[in-house]
């Protein structure tokens, strides 16, 4: 009764197991198992009538229906006849085409299996009988079967030894799988004195009633043709044989075991040594002490929770790929050379948590010494502090073409560093927190076909993200799960997205994961903006841009221009004023009691004598006629003046809000213009303060509009540039002995 509970718990699972592998690999046929460790099914599994086929009909007595056609007759391959329990305890005639046949859950109990039962299907290729409640095979049973070459009778929870001996004996049979069947280990001598063509063995979930947990691997020694054992799920903590076993393909996995298979016979003569294979991940390994295993080129040790001071690579001569993902691995310093191997291809070392980045625990050699190791997986670990030059000192060395760095935080790392390695053809860079690819970050990558950036944090993808090359290098190219920004800038993403149907289409759900994530409910593929509206923000942008700049660009020149206002003033103030070759000579023959005639109100006295005189007189030995010091006191001021203008070179006026209100100031004006009609070029004026325009007489505004005049400031500068406008101004008449 206990059996039976368990197989109605379990039915369902594994129908439901059924269907979805049927789903996953539709219609395909005669699948070769020839590769170490591959697994081969019956082809029960690979169509089901009804969920696979549709072109099914009934046959067998209406108890079966066939399906699936073949080429060039069109007559059916497979036949199901299953879940009919008591009701169905003979095999009825099928179609001579039928080559698989599922004869699943029909209660075999009681029923004597011998070669009149199998009768009517003697031309079959493939054969399953499980949970068929079948304890016992005669000896006979499988005689008239001519190409007989897969058979499951896994869930069958009451096999013996006798019945599994018949099944391996089938003449040309290949595959056996006899899962869940409560097998134990053969007994040493069960498969002696026969002969089998079975190549492939699987056995996993058997746990025999009576359970003990070692399982002896002796018996299968006298089987030349096995290549491949599985019995994984079995409970098996020791595994040993007796004689050399000459097995390719061992798998292992989920049992508990503590160490590996005994290998080793007197004088390190191997017990496996033509195991190329050995899967035992899921086990409770801590040591691998002592192995002899020459052909060893594959190593599963995944989840096993060991300290790797406990392994050392050396012992697997041939050793070509290596997975040792989710151990759980201590923190003390690894070995220097840990992973170096002269034949080492394939190493993943995937959800560790190993930080890289920290020498005290992985020393910068671990992968030194590797000239094969070309795929790399260090997903899942700790990249903390792993920056380009840590990375390049761990890595850079090795000629890698596949590289998988998913689900570590790339953050003190930049992508550029991988155009170091220019032999990549496959980079995994799922969830790495990467938030934008540098234009061109893979451009260099030569090789590169295969691409995976799921899950990151890119919002964005432009025309420069891959050049056109890497586009067309490219062959998959993962950018679901990341928070697309949808906007005008991603529209030329979105194009390519809908376009490339090769490059992005090859998976619909995986397609539905392109999303908008500023957009809620749009996925990429729907979202659309006109066209226009984006050429006009784009036009937009252009004007922003330009105006931005052209502001900027007169903002500075205006700056520069106020800075250096005096410098400027003097080289043009230089630059225009003509020749003064003729003006002086005129000057010179002429005669004059003064150079220049001062014009000032006489609250700019102050200036005039600290700051005019002494530069004037003192510095260049000019003569100035001052009315406060010169004018001939007693005489009528008019005439002073008219004397004093005349009898001078030039006459400066020294324009101030005083000047203004002066009348005798606006009077010398008046008369100095009268004056400077007749002579060219005599007037100078200096303007002392700001004078407002609109307190300019008009006098002051005209004389202003036609003469240039200079302007006093207190800055350092401007004086330096003041006088020397003024003496470039004066320079006719400056004696020639005269400073300058
Ligand atoms: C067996 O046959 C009987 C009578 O034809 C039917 O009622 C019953 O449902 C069948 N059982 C199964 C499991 O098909
Ligand atoms: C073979 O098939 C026929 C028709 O389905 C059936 O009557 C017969 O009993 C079958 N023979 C055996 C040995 O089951
Ligand atoms: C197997 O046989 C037992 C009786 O021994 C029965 O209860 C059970 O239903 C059978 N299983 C199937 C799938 O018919
Ligand atoms: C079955 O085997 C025979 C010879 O053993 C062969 O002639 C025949 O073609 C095979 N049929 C199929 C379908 O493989
Ligand atoms: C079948 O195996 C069991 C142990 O699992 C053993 O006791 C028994 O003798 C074996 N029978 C044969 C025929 O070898
Ligand atoms: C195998 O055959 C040999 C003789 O050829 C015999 O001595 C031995 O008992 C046989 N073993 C079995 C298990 O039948
Ligand atoms: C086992 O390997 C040896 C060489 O190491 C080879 O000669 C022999 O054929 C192989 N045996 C099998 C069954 O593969
Ligand atoms: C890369 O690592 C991730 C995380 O372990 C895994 O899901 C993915 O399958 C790996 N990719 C390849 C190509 O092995
Ligand atoms: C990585 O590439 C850079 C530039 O191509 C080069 O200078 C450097 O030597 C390379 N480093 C290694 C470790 O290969
Ligand atoms: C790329 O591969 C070639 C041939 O396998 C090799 O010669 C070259 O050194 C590799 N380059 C890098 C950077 O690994
Ligand atoms: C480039 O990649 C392809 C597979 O994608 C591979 O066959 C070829 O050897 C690679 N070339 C180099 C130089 O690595
Ligand atoms: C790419 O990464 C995603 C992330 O989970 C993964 O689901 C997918 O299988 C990867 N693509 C391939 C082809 O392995």
């Amino acid at each position: 009764m206990r059996d039976d509970s368990c197989f109605w718990r379990c039915f369902p699972c594994v129908f439901c197991l059924l269907i979805l592998l049927a789903l996953c690999q539709p219609g395909i046929v005669g699948t070769s198992s020839t590769g170490i460790g591959s697994h081969y099914n019956c082809q029960y599994t690979t169509g089901l009538c009804g969920v696979v086929f549709f072109d099914d009909q009934q046959c067998g007595d209406n108890y079966c229906r066939c399906c699936g056609r073949s080429e060039p007759d069109h007559q059916p391959y497979y036949a199901e006849c299953v879940l009919h329990k008591n009701n169905l305890t003979y095999i009825p005639q099928l179609p001579r085409s039928i080559r698989y046949l599922n004869f699943a859950v029909n209660n075999l109990i009681g029923v004597p299996l011998t070669e009149h039962f199998f009768s009517n299907v003697t031309h079959i290729t493939d054969l399953a009988l499980i949970y068929d409640n079948i304890s016992h095979i005669e000896q006979n049973a499988f005689r008239g079967f001519r190409n007989l070459t897969c058979v499951d009778v896994s869930g069958n929870h009451n096999l013996k030894n006798e019945s599994f001996r018949v099944l391996m004996a089938i003449p040309g049979l290949q595959y056996l799988s006899a899962h869940s069947c409560q097998l134990a280990s053969p007994p040493k001598d069960l498969f002696s004195n026969m002969t089998s063509d079975v190549v492939e063995l699987q056995l996993s979930s058997n746990i025999p009633t009576d359970y003990i947990c070692l399982y002896d691997l002796t018996a299968y020694s006298a089987l030349d043709k096995l290549r491949s054992i599985d019995i994984a799920f079995c409970s098996i903590c020791t595994v040993k044989t007796s004689t050399v076993v000459r097995i390719q393909s061992l798998n292992l996995n989920d049992n508990s075991m503590t160490r590996l298979p005994e290998s080793c016979a007197a004088n390190e003569v191997s017990l496996f040594p033509n195991l190329s294979s050995l899967k035992i991940s899921e086990n409770g390994i801590l040591s691998l002490k002592e192995a002899c295993l020459p052909s060893l080129t594959f190593l599963d040790l995944s989840s096993n929770s060991m300290a790797l001071t406990h392994f050392s690579i050396t012992q697997y001569p041939g050793l070509q790929t290596l997975w040792m993902k989710n151990m759980i691995t201590d923190r003390f310093r690894w070995a220097s050379n840990l992973f170096s191997h002269p034949t080492l291809e394939e190493l993943h070392l995937e959800g560790d948590n190993i930080a890289f980045g920290s020498e005290e625990i992985v020393p910068n050699t671990v992968f030194a010494n590797c000239p094969r190791l070309t795929r790399l997986s260090l997903a899942k670990n700790n990249f903390e502090n792993v920056d380009d030059a840590r990375f390049l000192e761990l890595l850079g060395h090795l000629s890698l073409e596949e590289l998988n760095l998913s689900k570590n935080k790339l953050s003190s790392f930049s992508l550029s560093t991988l155009s170091n390695f220019s032999n990549l053809s496959r980079l995994e860079l799922m969830g790495t927190d990467l938030s934008s690819i540098p234009d061109g970050a893979f451009d260099s990558l030569k090789n590169l076909s295969w691409l995976n950036l799921t899950q990151n944090e890119i919002t964005t993808i432009t025309k420069q993200t891959f050049s056109v090359e890497t586009r067309e290098r490219l062959n998959v190219l993962y950018l679901d799960r990341n928070p697309f920004t949808c906007s005008c800038e991603l529209m030329w993403f979105r194009n390519w997205f809908v376009s490339d149907t090769e490059l992005f289409h090859r998976n619909a759900s995986s397609q539905l994961q392109y999303k908008c994530n500023n957009l809620p409910g749009t996925s990429l593929a729907s979202f659309t903006m006109v066209d226009q509206a984006c050429l006009m923000s784009h036009a937009m942008n252009v004007v922003i841009v330009y105006t931005c700049t052209l502001f900027i660009v007169t903002f500075t020149i205006a700056s520069l221009v106020f800075r250096f206002r005096w410098n400027i003033r003097l080289a043009l103030y230089e630059a225009f004023r003509g020749r003064g070759d003729v003006r002086r000579l005129r000057l010179l023959a002429d005669h004059f009691d003064y150079d220049v005639f001062v014009s000032y109100d006489k609250e700019d006295l102050p200036w005039v004598y600290g700051k005019l005189m002494p530069e004037l007189e003192g510095r260049l030995g000019l003569r100035l006629c001052v009315h406060e010091r010169d004018f001939i006191p007693g005489n009528n001021i008019v005439d002073n003046i008219v004397e004093c203008v005349q009898s001078s070179k030039k006459i400066l006026m020294v324009f101030s809000k005083d000047f203004v209100r002066s009348q005798w100031c606006q009077f010398e004006l008046t008369f100095c213009m009268n004056h400077v009609m007749n002579y060219d070029d005599v007037l100078l004026i200096v303007c002392v303060d700001d004078v407002a325009s609109r307190d300019m007489t008009a006098a002051m505004m005209a004389v202003l509009k036609t003469t240039t005049y200079i302007q006093w400031e207190e800055l350092d500068d401007a004086v330096r540039s003041f006088w020397g406008r003024l003496r470039l101004a004066l320079h006719e008449i400056i004696p020639l002995d005269g400073a300058l």
